[in-house]
């Protein structure tokens, strides 16, 4: 007899074939149709729900094929929301758990979904791997390169499926564009550039005060070593700082030097610089708020992503987005699932448009109805062993990336990189001690 968790483990060739043209409408939630398949949903252990985690519960609760047994957060405010939400569409009401680490040792979750703060991006996917389950790992998939080093190693060891946050991978109109691309629609492409902008505020100067009853400051600080708790920290305003942020450049610019680096073909560069600051406001936040990473890759191509945290003025009119430039003309991504071909005049000869929308204004769930085509190819690739679209592999690359623009920017010069290894050939001490971190002693990461 198969086990159920083999049967999530193996390649199956006859279970029900999921296409990439699903979307909610074909998969919404059927409690009268939950009894077929229901030996074989895939049991989802959520972990991180405050705002990304929540979005992507609710979006995963709205699956019949997958069930989320248990809500992992260290806020129990969050988790209560959380369950409330998922009751809400399934009629039932997961488990709340605190730890990760009694999470991870419940034999009734087969996959965890991951959307912690950065700091716990590697070491928690490494636990849950070690744990025997698979991941759905926000994006980025690491705070610093090493830790990426650290992923690659631990999927090629536990052999769990692990599926990366980069979510536009598997949006039907991206794929279509990537493609034409490749086809030559705009001819050869040597540069391409991309953008995120908004109007964050201050967060001000943090004050130490006691550590809110509803929250595990212990647990939350995890894997980094510990710091006095302050009240402009929790919930997200960690991504401005290093010690658990990875800024702009890696909150929104992983998606889009992510895109670029598929529709160009490359993989590591040779050289990568980058310039801005902390400009707009005098408060805690250490991150750039406006950033220009270049990244140029031999004589083959280069590109540039922009980021602008407070001056939120539109690039070619929109806020967000993703242009390459050919020898025939340009095609853009617009950061949802449509795209537009321009011919050398700037004359639109193609446009390609989507009902299912990114909702730019949407700071909880901008991409929901997108999202499932994500979580269809996950469960794919765990169900029958098929192509991840963004695979931890693949996904380490593009993250490192910008963080290499993040070395650079700290550093304040431009870093000479081996594309072969990834690794940076300078010497300077500074800049080893960018490529990691130091743990918290007993929370160390270990393959
Ligand atoms: N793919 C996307 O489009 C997308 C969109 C938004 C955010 N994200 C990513 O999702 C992640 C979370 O972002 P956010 O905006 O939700 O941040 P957030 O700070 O609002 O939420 C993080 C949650 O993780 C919880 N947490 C911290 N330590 C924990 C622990 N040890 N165990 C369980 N829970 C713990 C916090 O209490 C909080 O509820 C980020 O890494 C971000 O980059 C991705």
């Amino acid at each position: 007899m198969v086990s159920r968790r083999s049967f999530l483990k193996r390649a199956v060739s006859g279970a029900a074939a999921f296409t990439l043209g699903n979307t909610f409408s074909s998969l919404a939630f059927d409690s009268a149709g939950r009894v077929n398949g229901a030996n074989d949903r895939i049991r989802i252990g959520m972990i991180g729900v405050n705002s990304r985690g929540k979005g992507l519960a609710s979006g995963l609760s709205k699956l019949k094929d997958c069930e989320i047994t248990r809500i992992c957060d260290v806020d129990s405010r969050a988790i209560a929301k959380c369950q409330a939400t998922v009751r809400q569409i399934t009629g039932k009401t997961p488990a709340g758990e605190k730890d990760i680490r009694n999470l991870l040792e419940s034999p009734d979750v087969d996959a965890v979904v991951i959307a912690m703060p950065d700091h716990w991006h590697a070491p928690a996917a490494i636990m849950a791997m070690q744990a025997g389950k698979h991941v759905y790992l926000e994006k980025p998939t690491s705070h610093n390169p090493a830790e990426n080093d650290m992923l690659v190693r631990a999927v090629a060891k536990y052999g769990t499926v692990v599926q990366v946050g980069n979510q536009r991978r598997s949006w039907p109109n991206v794929i279509a564009a990537i493609d034409e691309l490749k086809a030559g629609v705009v001819g050869k492409v040597h540069y391409a550039k991309s953008w995120y902008v908004n109007n964050r505020p201050s967060i001000g100067t943090g004050k130490a005060v006691p550590v809110p009853e509803w929250l595990d400051w212990d647990l939350w600080q995890g894997p980094a070593p510990r710091r006095e708790y302050r009240d402009n920290i929790v919930h997200y305003n960690w991504h401005w700082f290093w010690h658990w942020g990875t800024g702009e450049a890696l909150n929104n610019g992983t998606h889009f030097v992510d895109l670029l680096r598929w529709g160009l073909d490359v993989s590591y560069p040779t050289k990568v610089d980058s310039i801005g600051g902390r400009y707009r406001y005098n408060d805690d936040w250490e991150t750039p708020d406006t950033q220009l990473i270049t990244c140029q890759f031999g004589d083959r191509a280069s590109f540039s992503w922009e980021g602008r945290s407070c001056n939120s003025l539109p690039v070619d009119g929109q806020p967000l987005g993703v242009v390459f430039y050919g020898e025939t003309g340009s095609l853009y991504l617009t950061g949802g699932n449509d795209y537009r071909i321009a011919d050398m005049k700037g004359k639109t000869v193609k446009e390609v448009k989507s009902d299912l929308k990114f909702e730019t204004g949407n700071l909880l769930n901008p991409s929901e109805a997108l999202d499932v085509f994500h979580f269809r190819n996950w469960f794919d690739a765990i169900r029958k062993g098929t192509r991840l679209n963004s695979s931890l592999v693949d996904a380490c690359i593009s993250t490192q990336l910008v963080q290499y623009g993040n070395i650079a920017q700290r550093v304040g010069h431009s870093i000479e990189i081996d594309p072969v290894s990834g690794y940076i050939l300078d010497k300077d001490p500074e800049i080893r001690g960018l490529w990691s971190r130091k743990y918290e002693k007993g929370w160390e990461p270990r393959v």
